[in-house]
This record gives C-alpha cells, sequence and structure tokens, in this order.
C-alpha cells in the first residue's frame, strides 16, 4: 500500500481523526510547501496531510505555492493524492452541500507557476492530461461512499479560475457555455502539476454555495461558511472510508 496525500482546502486545514506521528519540514528547489507535512494514520491507512492555504488558513488561491506542495509530497513518496476542495455550484445537479468528483478540468488561470519543466538546458516535455484525474482513485470514492451509503456524484467539469474573488454573473454564464458545472481557484495547477510528476490525483469537492447569478442576489458568504462546517464533515467521513491500493 502506498503513502496517500491529502490536500485539505479550505474548510479542512485539519483532520481531527488523523492520529498524528510526526511533522516534518520539508524544502524544495521551489521554495516552501504551505507548512509542514503531517504523517499519521487515518483508519488502516498511512497518510500525508498538507492544509493548501496554511494551517492558519493564510495563503490566497493565486499565492499557494503548488509546485512546492506537489514536488514536497512526491518526495516524501506519495504516489497518490485526495485533493480536497470547496467550489461553487454551476450545475442543476451541483446544488450547496452536495459532494462530487469530477472528471474533467478547464483551466482560466493564469499567471500561476504551472509547470516542473521550464525548459532552460532541458528537453520539452508535453504531458498527456486528455483525461485529467487518476481513475482509480476515483473508483476507491466510489466504493467509499457506497461503502456509508451516502451520494457522491461521479462526474462534472470543474472550472479552475483565478480568484481570490468570486466570479461575476458573466463569467459564470460564460464557464456555462464552456461546459464547466462546478467552479473553484485551486484545482490548477495543482492537477496538471501532480501529472507531471506521475501522481495519483483526484479531488473531491464540496459544493458551499451557487456560482454568482445562479442564486437570487448576492453569494451570502454566510450561508457559505454554514455549509461548509456541516459538508467538511461528511467529507471527513468519507475520507476515512477511502481505502486506496
Ligand atoms: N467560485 C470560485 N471558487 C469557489 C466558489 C465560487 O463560487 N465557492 C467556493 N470556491
Amino acid at each position: 500500500m502506498s503513502l496517500v496525500g491529502i490536500i485539505g482546502g479550505s474548510g479542512l486545514t485539519k483532520l481531527k481523526n488523523l492520529e498524528i506521528v510526526h511533522r516534518r519540514i520539508v524544502r524544495t528547489p521551489y521554495g516552501e510547501p504551505s507548512g509542514p507535512l503531517t504523517f499519521g494514520r487515518l483508519g488502516h491507512t498511512e497518510v500525508v496531510f498538507l492544509a493548501r492555504h496554511g494551517y492558519g488558513h493564510t495563503i490566497p488561491p493565486h499565492q499557494v505555492n503548488y509546485r512546492a506542495n506537489i514536488w514536497a509530497l512526491h518526495y516524501v513518496g506519495v504516489r497518490q493524492i485526495i485533493a480536497v476542495a470547496a467550489v461553487g455550484g454551476i450545475a442543476e445537479a451541483m446544488q450547496a452541500g452536495v459532494i462530487a468528483c469530477p472528471d474533467q478540468l478547464i483551466d482560466y488561470t493564469h499567471g500561476r507557476h504551472h509547470t516542473f519543466f521550464e525548459g532552460g538546458d532541458k528537453q520539452v516535455v508535453h504531458i498527456d492530461f486528455s483525461f485529467p484525474y487518476c481513475e482509480r482513485l476515483r473508483l476507491d470514492y466510489r466504493a467509499a461512499a457506497e461503502q456509508l451509503g451516502k451520494p457522491l456524484l461521479m462526474a462534472g467539469v470543474y472550472a479552475a479560475t483565478q480568484g481570490p474573488r468570486l466570479e461575476t454573473a458573466a463569467e459564470i454564464r460564460r464557464i456555462e457555455r464552456d461546459g464547466g458545472d462546478m467552479v473553484g481557484m485551486t484545482g490548477s495547477p495543482e492537477a496538471q502539476l501532480a501529472r507531471e510528476l506521475g501522481l495519483c490525483y483526484a479531488p473531491i469537492c464540496l459544493v458551499v454555495n451557487p456560482a454568482a447569478g445562479k442564486t437570487e442576489g448576492v453569494i451570502s458568504l454566510e450561508s457559505l461558511q454554514e455549509v461548509m462546517v456541516e459538508g467538511m464533515g461528511r467529507v471527513r467521513q468519507l475520507l476515512e472510508t477511502i481505502v486506496p491500493l
């Protein structure tokens, strides 16, 4: 069984039931990860946890050092990554509170360090990214949800936006026309960096609000917070039940 990395997003800066064994600071050629890596046991699985926005939730989506995070996890032996993220819902099925495991990605971010292959004196490298997420891990999520008897939406296109502001209603209409079903700010370049290092990576997304223009008036940040607290409780339960190979 290989070491499993869990990247926690907004609402999941720690794992309550993680039996912590030790913490480790990893330095990388790309700078500092979002924090020390937390090694421990979650149920029967050896995991390494990392809070994407820092343990105090202080790093905004466009300033997360995605390269350092992915490099550090790979360096300590992680070969599969469960990536948890909060998203806004665009498609009808993506109501607040729904947990979804997207199967596709559209990248609207810009100006982020999005590759380990920077050229220089090295050969140009292209990766295949037709199917951005690791199907084996997605099936492990489905099996865990079935075991719990809890719903898990097994499809959807994740649209990655720049943030930290939420989108305009017109931007969401455009993303919807493009085929986006849910919108978040951290799904890229995390997914492609993981693929570049040959890691098995798949997201678990909690819909915490209707995306801009998908509700009457403006987005309520208060109700977003409420959905986040309740929903991340269910995500934790799912994480404890997932048994990756
Ligand atoms: N847009 C982008 N990212 C998000 C949202 C949203 O509406 N909700 C949670 N993360």
